[in-house]
């Protein structure tokens, strides 16, 4: 017989489904509740289909292809008819498809996934799978503030997975396979700025088989992790097999020159088919109070940046430091590496609201700087042209704004001078704006990108990381922007639409209750060497975690994000279809998780009741072990006889389920990656 699907003409056998005519001509049709293994049995509601004529909607996977029928797959009634399935299946369908650590972090690195390699000693793995997102994994690993720890549920149980030191573990340790580069595309791509949200998109775009030059006006690659990032956190050496990695794929890098003075971006748009600026933000702000100019005054980049080119010996030196960042801390730090005698760290508030992360407050303490908190620099003194002291102002903490922190406020008529000769102001960066005048720019002086797109107001110019909107941030926020951005430029270069859809996830709220049962186990410790040894030099303060420690610490992650992932059919047709399951809020089930089918392991929460494990089991298999159980809205699947003797322990189960609900379990720690 002969049918027309979405104007094609196909034909099809006696007694062959409309889903099956479709199928057999490459028309694909979404389907829940449907495997070739067993009868038809129309449970999900997903593969409806228009037929002409016909004022109701037909399950493709039920109904019989007959002859001059004229069908239609995908109008918008479809759509809008599969939306509302998917939506009320998902409205009681608990669970988190992606662990909250991945989701926390900004590049979106599998963090569950290269934690579960670890544990099971698969480390090439794991680092192929960083790479995937960060391509300078022993770097990151060494000074990322990691919001994924922040995020990490371990902390429900006594404290979180240490991520950061795992990703170090694997930078350090693994061996790293370079991903093939893909054909020549003939397109080319300028990037301005070698620092990590360059690096990141020049990797990207040159897998992908663009041509890539990046610019940069310093001597070597790297940026702030360079050159702001002291040696002691972050060894050169480390950093420099990294880029060299990058350099090996055959991207081009041009040093010493700088944007605006050797080449300007009207060349540059000239010459290539897109550009990237990824420039940071290398302008030191500035305090605002009298006696900045003197000699002796600096900004805390600067200072940073001069001491990894050409470290000046401040032996005997008094040095303040204005600031409460990390920034700030570094300048401290470094200063008396560099020998300064006395090194005082100046802050408005108290160290509860110092934005620097707590190791590193606590560390620059223990390495001799002494906290000035609540006080306030008012005037900078000098003689002969140079800084000989500071005055400050003391303050106190006010009454809470409206954002709920308090804001410091000076006490009428105290102030503190203390002598110092060197003055560091660490108090925040912007962009330097020279040669990208033709660029819109924020209030704050930073380059405005579209935080999807990453264009900019010109075209064929698109900007990254610490040099656009908000301003400076971290590391691993330059690098994602910067992965996120090289796949819209890749588009841009295909002559593709530029739009981005979010990506729809099943997530879940859990509490302490929820892993009561779970043994203690502390988190493993980084070994950092003593204040006495570590402030006299810039070596390494800490040591990498030992394979023992490691795997160790990696066993201890709770595996929070489903194990069916990528091949989980509701999400991928959630996403196809644009659920907003909100809609249908209502009452959802918690049920717990069961190990009682052997090697299968089921999760109640994530079933949708299709049926296909039941019929599989049935019809397939001939064991019959599965069943619905109870009425109504507390039905479930679950084995209905305890005894498992007739189990044939073959998996098919799991195999049918559309969902994570039944999941393989499998010798050492599960992962959940992509085939
Ligand atoms: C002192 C300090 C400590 C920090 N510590 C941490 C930390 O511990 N963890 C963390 O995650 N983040 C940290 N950060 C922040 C982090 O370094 C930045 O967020 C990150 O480097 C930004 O990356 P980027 O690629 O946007 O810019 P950058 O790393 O700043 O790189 C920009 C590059 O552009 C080049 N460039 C600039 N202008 C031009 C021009 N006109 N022509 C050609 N090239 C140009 C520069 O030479 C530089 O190489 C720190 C920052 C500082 C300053
Ligand atoms: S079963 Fe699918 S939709 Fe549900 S949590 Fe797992 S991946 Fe997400
Ligand atoms: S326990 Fe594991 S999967 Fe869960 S958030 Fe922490 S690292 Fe991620
Ligand atoms: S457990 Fe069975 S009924 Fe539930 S979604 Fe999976 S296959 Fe369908
Ligand atoms: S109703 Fe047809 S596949 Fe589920």
């Amino acid at each position: 017989m002969k049918l027309t699907i979405n104007g094609i003409r196909v034909t099809a056998a006696e007694g062959q489904t409309i889903l099956d005519a479709a199928r057999a001509h490459g028309i694909d049709i979404p389907t829940l509740c449907q495997d070739d293994r067993i009868e038809m049995y129309g449970s999900c509601g997903i593969c409806v289909v228009e037929a002409e004529g016909n004022p109701r909607l037909l399950r493709s996977c039920s109904t019989m292809a007959a002859d001059s029928m004229v069908i239609h797959t995908d109008t918008e009634r479809i759509r809008k008819n599969r939306q509302t399935s998917l939506e009320l299946l998902l409205s009681d369908h608990t669970g988190d498809c992606r662990a909250p650590c991945m989701l926390a972090c900004p590049a979106e690195t599998d963090c569950q996934g290269y934690v579960g390699l670890i544990a099971n000693g698969e480390y090439d793995r794991a680092l192929a799978l960083i790479k995937e997102k960060i391509p300078l994994p022993a770097s990151i690993g060494r000074v990322c503030p990691h919001p994924c720890e922040e995020a990490c549920r371990r902390e429900l149980v006594e404290q979180p997975i240490s991520i950061a030191a795992l990703k170090q573990f694997v930078g350090d340790n693994a061996l790293s396979s370079e991903p093939g580069v893909s054909p020549p595309t003939g397109k080319t791509v300028a990037i301005i700025g070698g620092g990590p949200g360059g690096l990141t998109a020049a990797y990207v775009l040159r897998l992908r088989g663009h041509g890539v030059t990046v610019y940069d006006a310093m001597p070597h690659m790297g940026g702030m992790l360079r050159y702001g990032i002291p040696e002691y956190r972050l060894p050169k050496s480390v950093l420099q097999q990294e880029i060299d990695a990058i350099e090996r794929l055959g991207v081009h890098f041009r040093n010493n020159v700088s944007i605006g003075r050797d080449v300007t971006l009207a060349e540059l748009r000239k010459t290539y088919d897109a550009v990237i600026v990824a420039v940071g933000a290398w302008t030191s702000m500035a305090l605002g109070c009298p006696g900045e100019e003197l000699g002796g005054v600096l900004g805390g980049i600067d200072f940073l940046r001069g001491a990894a080119l050409d470290p000046s010996d401040l032996t005997g030196r008094k040095v303040a430091v204005v600031g409460g960042g990390n920034t700030a801390m570094d300048a401290c730090r470094t200063a008396v590496r560099l020998g300064a005698s006395e090194v005082y760290n100046i802050y408005r508030r108290t160290r509860n609201e110092m934005p620097a992360e707590d190791v590193e407050i606590t560390e620059a303490g223990e390495e001799g700087v002494v906290f000035k908190n609540l006080t306030n620099p008012i005037e900078i003194l000098g003689e002969g042209g140079h800084v000989t002291a500071v005055r400050l102002q003391i303050m106190e903490l006010g009454q809470p704004d409206a954002s709920g922190r308090r804001g410091p406020v000076p006490i009428p008529g105290r102030e503190e001078t203390i002598a110092v000769d060197t003055v560091i102001i660490a108090i925040g960066q912007t962009l330097n704006p020279a040669g990208l005048e033709d660029l819109d720019r924020t209030r704050r002086g930073s380059v405005i990108a579209d935080e999807r797109s990453f264009r900019t107001n010109l075209d064929g110019v698109f900007a990254v990381g610490d040099a656009t909107n908000k301003g400076a941030d971290i590391a691993v926020t330059a690098i994602g922007e910067a992965q996120r951005a090289a796949e819209t430029v890749g588009r841009y270069l295909d002559g593709q639409e530029l739009s981005y859809a979010p990506q729809y996830l099943v997530r879940s709220e859990k509490t302490a209750a929820d892993f009561a049962d779970r043994e203690k186990s502390p988190r493993a410790k980084m070994v950092c060497r003593s204040a006495e040894q570590r402030r006299n030099d810039f070596r390494e303060i800490t040591t990498v975690l030992s394979e023992q420690d490691a795997k160790r610490e990696a066993s201890r992650c709770l595996e929070c994000g489903c194990m069916d992932y990528y091949e989980c059919k509701l999400i991928d047709y959630a996403n196809r279809y644009s659920v907003q399951p909100e809609k249908y809020e209502g009452k959802t089930h918690h049920r717990a998780s069961a190990d009682d089918i052997p090697n299968v392991h089921r999760n109640p929460d994530k079933c949708i009741l299709c049926g296909l494990c039941v019929r599989v089991c049935d019809e397939e298999v001939g064991a019959g072990i599965l069943g619905f159980v109870g009425r109504g809205f507390d039905t479930c699947v679950k084995p209905a006889s305890e005894d498992f003797k007739e189990c044939a322990d073959c998996g098919q189960c799991a195999e049918v389920c559309p969902t994570g609900a039944l999941v393989g379990r499998t010798a050492g720690k599960p992962v959940p990656l992509r085939a």
